[in-house]
């Protein structure tokens, strides 16, 4: 175990992602959480380096250093730890991380552009829960131009899988000849929910990029490429 500092133990649950703060005092406060084996009555105990803590029996794996990272996604690679049909992995593309991180949330196997890796549990609960969601900006390539009305009615909701999407930003960046550039910000997370509302306003997305996480920007990260979060970035990302 790679721990070398004390940590109270509802951090140290929620940052091995098995529940959140909260979750892990319900957790306490139920009896199912043991450190050396004995469960554990006092919430505010600091866990030190060495402690077998269980939750259901369960040994609770992690506490390793925690690490953030942005991720500049190149089209071509799948947003999760494994795939069932061999296809890359972004985590394929981090060479010298050796913690157990994961992707937070998710962008499409052809979408490119900003995604945050980190092992911190905790954090890509905060960050995809549905009750809060942080807005998410892309930029897309789409097959035409759209008008006013378009962009309003991508603004109020469209109905996409036969539910209406929540309100959102869409402006007119650029026209690029038959085609044109659309930002889009979107609190939601549903499946190709970007390319979906492009559909349901007559368009199809040709290429898709995110280009910011709350204010959390892509910047000038090369595609592929990744950096280590400030810890500025991170007191944000944590509060946004
Ligand atoms: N919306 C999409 O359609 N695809 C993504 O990858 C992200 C948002």
């Amino acid at each position: 175990m790679i721990y070398n500092v004390r940590m109270r133990i509802n951090k140290y649950i929620a940052a091995a992602g098995v529940a959140s703060r909260r979750g892990a005092d319900e957790l306490i406060a139920a009896g199912k959480v043991r450190v050396n084996g004995a469960v554990l009555t006092q919430p505010g105990y600091d866990v030190k380096d060495g402690d077998r803590v269980t939750v259901n029996g369960k040994l609770i794996e992690g506490a390793e250093r925690l690490v953030y990272y942005a991720l500049n996604k190149p089209a071509g690679y799948i947003t999760s730890a494994r795939d069932e049909f061999g296809r890359q992995t972004v985590l394929n593309l981090l060479t010298d991380v050796p913690e157990r991180v994961f992707p937070v949330g998710r962008l499409d196997y052809e979408t490119t552009g900003l995604l945050i890796i980190t092992n911190d549990g905790e954090l890509g609960n905060h960050l995809t829960h549905p009750s809060g969601e942080v807005w998410k900006t892309y930029v897309a390539r789409i097959n035409g131009h759209p008008d006013r009305r378009q962009l309003e009615e991508l603004r109020r909701g469209v109905v996409i899988d036969g539910r209406k999407t929540a309100p959102a930003q869409a402006e007119l960046l650029e026209l690029d000849g038959s085609c044109s550039f659309v930002e889009i910000r979107i609190r939601e997370g549903r499946n190709r929910q970007v390319r979906k509302m492009v559909e349901a306003i007559g368009f199809r997305v040709l290429e898709l990029q995110r280009t910011a996480i709350g204010e959390l920007r892509l910047g000038r990260l090369k595609e592929g490429s990744y950096r280590k979060l400030t810890p500025d970035e991170i007191e944000y990302l944590k509060n946004c």
